[in-house]
């Protein structure tokens, strides 16, 4: 009896353990998911040739293998023909020539998509990336080593010694500074944003972009973080954090109704300077009275993000002094 409740309860836990089982993420079925489960091990197929083994290659690229011996893949074990395929018809080519071409893979000449398919061999399923098949980036046919560099001289010093955790990291991604003057190398109009008066703080390397956007792509539009804006906003600007009990309608829409995110000549990064900000969705003023001719509204009107405090005629006017 006592052994029949426990297969009873053996059995009937079976779904809840195939199910805990699963992956928690739950997306939706798309052209975009089922390109990730491709298989992408042909990219990295050099049809005829076996592996040779790294201490060969090594042997005709002494300095590159010197480098790479300290890279975060030679740590984790992985080797020179992972990513350039089987090496042994190259070697017997004594090296690389207009008729050996097609002996080793080379990043050089190779298309995008056939670059990134020998990183996606191993990176399809890897966290980082899971996003990139619904990136800007993957559609324009980006390359992952236009912004990981593999073989860096920075990971050992002169004489092939480890630097350790430096700024010469043996990492294939780079500091926030590199990373930054990377990205906006390619997106010039960010790059001016970042040098107007009032911006983020880009350039003095206390933020980087990938703060706010996710390099490898992402479903929420223009490779943001989040989908909603105005709570990536306000993982760092919590003081707006509502609810207030007066809302103030555009700062609940979106923070870029009066906020630019990259940078500007105004005063608070705001995208059009007080007071013809306001006057673009405010007319007139104190019952009827036209506005008072100020450079700052909120010199008054101090609380504009919201406010606890009503006043006297109803409402909030948002002036919170
Ligand atoms: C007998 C010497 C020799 C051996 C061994 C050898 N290579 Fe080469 N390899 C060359 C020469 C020569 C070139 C052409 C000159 C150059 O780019 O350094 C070359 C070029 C290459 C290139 C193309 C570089 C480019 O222009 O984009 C890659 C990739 C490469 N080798 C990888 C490997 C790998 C991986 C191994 C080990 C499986 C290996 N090689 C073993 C001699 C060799
Ligand atoms: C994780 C993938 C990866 C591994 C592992 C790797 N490489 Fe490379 N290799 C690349 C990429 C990508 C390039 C193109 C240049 C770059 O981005 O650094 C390259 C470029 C090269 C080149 C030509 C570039 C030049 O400066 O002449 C040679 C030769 C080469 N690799 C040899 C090797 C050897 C030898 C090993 C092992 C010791 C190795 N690679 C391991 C990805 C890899
Ligand atoms: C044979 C499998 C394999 C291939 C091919 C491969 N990687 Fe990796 N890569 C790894 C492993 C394993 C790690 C370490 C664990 C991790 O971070 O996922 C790693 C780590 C990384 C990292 C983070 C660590 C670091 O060095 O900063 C980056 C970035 C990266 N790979 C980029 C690339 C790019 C770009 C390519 C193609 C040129 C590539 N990988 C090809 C297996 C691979
Ligand atoms: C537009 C630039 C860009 C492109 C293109 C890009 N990456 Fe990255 N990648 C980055 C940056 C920047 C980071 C560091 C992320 C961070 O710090 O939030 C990163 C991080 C990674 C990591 C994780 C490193 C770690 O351990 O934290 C891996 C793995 C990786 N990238 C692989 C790839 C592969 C594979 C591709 C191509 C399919 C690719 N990346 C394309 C910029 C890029
Ligand atoms: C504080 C968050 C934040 C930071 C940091 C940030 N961005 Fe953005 N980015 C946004 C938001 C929000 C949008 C969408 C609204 C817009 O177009 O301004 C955007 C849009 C973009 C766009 C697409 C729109 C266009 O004008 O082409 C590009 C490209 C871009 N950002 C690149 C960058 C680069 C490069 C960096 C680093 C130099 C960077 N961003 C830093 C928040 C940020
Ligand atoms: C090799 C050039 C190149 C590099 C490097 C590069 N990008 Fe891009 N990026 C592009 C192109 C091309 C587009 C598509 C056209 C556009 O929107 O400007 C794009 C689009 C974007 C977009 C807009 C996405 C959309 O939906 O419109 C953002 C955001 C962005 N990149 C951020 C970054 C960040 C952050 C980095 C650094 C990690 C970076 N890019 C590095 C070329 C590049
Ligand atoms: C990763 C954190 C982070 C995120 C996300 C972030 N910010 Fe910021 N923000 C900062 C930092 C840091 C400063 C500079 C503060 C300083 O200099 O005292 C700043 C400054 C500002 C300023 C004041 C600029 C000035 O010149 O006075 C405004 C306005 C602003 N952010 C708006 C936004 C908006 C809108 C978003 C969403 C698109 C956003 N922030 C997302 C960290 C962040
Ligand atoms: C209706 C226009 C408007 C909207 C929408 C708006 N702001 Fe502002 N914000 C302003 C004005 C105006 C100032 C300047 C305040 C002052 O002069 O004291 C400002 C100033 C700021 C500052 C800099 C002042 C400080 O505290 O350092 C930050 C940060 C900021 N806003 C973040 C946000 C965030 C986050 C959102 C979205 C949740 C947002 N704003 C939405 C108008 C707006
Ligand atoms: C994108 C349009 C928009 C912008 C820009 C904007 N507001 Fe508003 N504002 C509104 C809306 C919508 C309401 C709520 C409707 C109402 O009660 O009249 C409101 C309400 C107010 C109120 C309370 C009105 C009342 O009668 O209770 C004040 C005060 C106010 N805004 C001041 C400002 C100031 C100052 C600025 C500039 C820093 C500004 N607003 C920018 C749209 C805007
Ligand atoms: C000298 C202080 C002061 C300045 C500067 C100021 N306001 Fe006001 N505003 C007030 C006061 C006080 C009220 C009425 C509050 C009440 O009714 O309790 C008010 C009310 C409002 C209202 C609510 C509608 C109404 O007529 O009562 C709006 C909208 C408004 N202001 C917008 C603006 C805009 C836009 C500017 C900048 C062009 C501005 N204010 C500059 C003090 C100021």
């Amino acid at each position: 009896m006592r052994r029949r409740v426990l297969l009873l309860a053996f059995f009937f836990s079976i779904p809840l353990l195939l199910t805990s089982a699963l992956p928690a993420r739950n997306k939706p079925k798309t052209a975009a998911s089922d390109k990730i489960r491709q298989d992408f091990s042909n990219f990295v197929d050099i049809p005829g040739a076996q592996m040779a083994g790294q201490e060969q290659c090594a042997q005709c690229h002494a300095d590159l293998a010197k480098g790479f011996h300290f890279s975060q893949h030679a740590m984790q074990e992985v080797s020179c023909e992972q990513c350039h395929g089987a090496g042994s018809l190259h070697i017997a080519a004594g090296g690389y020539t207009t008729e050996s071409k097609d002996k080793i893979i080379s990043f050089r000449d190779r298309s995008a998509e056939k670059a990134n398919g020998v990183c996606l061999s191993c990176h399809a399923k890897s966290d980082h990336v899971r996003n990139w098949f619904s990136g800007a980036h993957q559609a324009q046919d980006i390359k992952c080593v236009d912004c990981h560099t593999i073989h860096a001289a920075a990971h050992s010093d002169s004489r092939g010694e480890f630097q350790g955790e430096t700024p010469g990291i043996p990492r294939a991604i780079e500091s926030l500074r590199q990373m930054n003057d990377n990205c906006m190398r390619c997106h010039q109009k960010q790059n001016a944003e970042a040098d107007l008066p009032y911006h983020h703080p880009i350039r003095e390397a206390k933020m980087s972009c990938m703060d706010c956007h996710d390099p490898h792509g992402g479903d929420a539009g223009n490779n943001l973080k989040l989908s909603n804006t105005n709570q990536l906003c306000l993982n760092c600007h919590a003081e707006y954090q509502g609810p207030f009990t007066f809302q103030h309608a555009p700062v609940n829409e979106s923070c870029l109704k009066c906020h630019s995110a990259h940078g500007s000549p105004n005063q608070n990064m705001l995208s059009i300077s007080q007071p013809a900000l306001c006057l673009q969705c405010h007319s007139a003023h104190h019952n009827g009275a036209s506005l008072p001719l100020v450079d700052r509204c909120t010199n008054c009107h101090n609380a504009i993000h919201g406010s606890d405090i009503p006043s006297a005629t109803g409402g909030s006017k948002f002036i919170d002094k």
